[in-house]
């Protein structure tokens, strides 16, 4: 089922799929098509940027064009996905979204998805922003109902093994995992994963798993405070988010099911060989405390394994910060 909450969108979006090859189109053009005057594309393409800050090229003689060529998410494409859906054009948070609707249905609720082509909020681990520009990367949120606390074991962990095999499936499979959710590539950050948990997880709660991968992000587009890169920039192409989409979701689907029988530690050893860090000398901080080890893996509840001075300790949750000991 797909359910499409873009009311009001359906001109920016038509402006946009027309401007989308990333060549001049001029406003009389524009306007014959959409039935509108000229000067309505000109108002409409100025409200379009300034809601998206999408940068929009406007030349004497030529007429308009896009910075870059965009590769929109075709909504026909997302049919048969394993949830129902919410697409969005712009929101603040996929997650935050997530969790109103959540509210409004009083707590009560089967599994759905949010997107969005764009969030102005999007939220990010340990306070941080989530940059998301309009039409870009991916942003989802999947909000799950929780039968029991332990569902909620090693489930970040189990998140970032489904992107990675979903990502693997179409063609990238050198996508590695950094402890507890961090989709790498190259050492860079592909992507993050953000669990919001709402509700007693002693009794009736749910989660929402929030996922952001750079798609079609390129140098000089946004600027971000750690090394970071998208599969555009592996490929140099744009590259089409549906089908990284449809295969990430499947994944996904697959591995709740499976680790809803089997718990974690059925996929811990798979998760272990995604490692990057794998037997790498380590720091973790957590608020004012450090750590130093080095990783021995996980358990079979996804806390991370370091063999420290004293011996091998355990460590799970919080907001927790990993780095490697001879990164300065
Ligand atoms: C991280 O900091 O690594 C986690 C980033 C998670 C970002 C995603 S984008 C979709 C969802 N909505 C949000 O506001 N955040 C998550």
């Amino acid at each position: 089922m797909i359910r499409l909450l873009v009311s009001g969108w359906w001109f920016m979006r038509e402006l946009i799929r027309l401007l989308a090859d990333g060549e001049f189109h001029s406003g009389e053009e524009l306007g014959r098509i959409l039935g509108v005057s000229r000067a309505t594309v000109w108002k409409r393409l100025s409200q379009l940027a300034d809601s998206t800050g999408l940068s929009i090229c406007r030349v004497r003689g030529k007429g308009y064009r896009l910075a870059w060529p965009m590769l929109l998410l075709e909504y026909a494409d997302l049919q048969d996905l394993p949830w129902p859906v919410h697409l969005h054009e712009v929101l603040d948070s996929t997650n935050a979204e997530a969790l109103r609707r959540l509210a409004l249905q009083e707590g009560r609720s089967s599994p759905f998805l949010v997107m969005a082509e764009q969030q102005l909020a999007g939220r990010g681990r340990r306070g941080r922003a989530w940059i998301s520009p309009y039409g870009v990367n991916l942003y989802f949120s999947l909000l799950l109902p929780v039968e029991s606390a332990q569902r909620l074991d090693g489930l970040s962990l189990l998140v970032g093994l489904a992107m990675k095999r979903g990502l693997s499936a179409c063609g990238y499979p050198a996508v590695g995992l950094k402890w507890p959710n961090d989709l790498l590539l190259d050492g860079r950050k592909l992507g993050g994963i953000l669990l919001e948990l709402c509700g007693d997880p002693a009794d009736r709660c749910h989660v929402v798993i929030g996922v952001g991968l750079n798609i079609n992000l390129r140098e000089g587009e946004v600027s971000l405070d750690q090394p970071w890169t998208s599969l555009a920039l592996e490929r140099g192409r744009a590259i089409a988010r549906s089908e990284i989409l449809k295969s990430v979701l499947a994944a996904l689907d697959d591995v709740l099911e499976q680790s809803a029988l089997t718990g974690f530690a059925a996929f811990r050893s798979e998760w272990e060989a995604a490692h990057v860090w794998q037997g790498r000398q380590v720091v973790l901080s957590s608020g004012t405390r450090t750590m130093s080890g080095r990783v021995l893996g996980v358990d079979d509840h996804g806390a991370l394994r370091l063999l420290c001075d004293d011996g091998e300790q355990l460590v799970s949750g919080g907001e927790l910060s990993l780095r490697l000991a001879d990164d300065t």
